[in-house]
């Protein structure tokens, strides 16, 4: 199993959660998040605040997926979340040791679909 953690633009996020649907993988978690990337910041003020601490607004789609959907999801993400501008955001990939559906007790690859 495998966890994907994408940040994306808001403006993306229903385009790539349909995209998931269609791809079958309909259990993802959503977060807002803050942050910033490689591109330099401004070093002027702005009312009182220092550019360069400004962040950007994204959305984080964290998703668990078996080994074998992990490309469909990847490719999935990258289809529906570019616009091929710098800020369009990244994907993180992590391995995952195991997951439980609380109701059932399933454990593993059975609890994640
Ligand atoms: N190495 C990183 N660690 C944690 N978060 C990151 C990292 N890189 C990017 N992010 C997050 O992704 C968001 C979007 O990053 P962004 O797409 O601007 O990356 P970039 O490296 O600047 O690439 P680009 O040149 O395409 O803009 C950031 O605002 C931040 O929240
Ligand atoms: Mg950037």
């Amino acid at each position: 199993m495998k966890k994907i953690e994408a940040i994306i633009r808001p403006s993306k996020l229903k385009a790539v959660q349909k995209g998931l649907k269609e791809a079958d993988i309909p259990c993802l978690t959503v977060i807002p998040v803050k942050g910033s990337g490689l591109q330099k910041s401004y070093s002027e003020r702005y009312r009182g605040t220092e550019q360069s601490m400004i962040l950007q607004t994204r959305i984080m789609i964290m998703c668990i997926v078996s080994n074998s959907n992990l490309e469909k999801c990847i490719d999935t993400i990258l289809d529906n979340a570019s616009e091929g501008q710098v800020g369009d955001g990244k994907i993180f990939i992590y391995d995952v040791e195991d997951a439980i559906r609380i109701r059932t007790r399933t454990r593993g690859k059975e609890a994640i679909i």
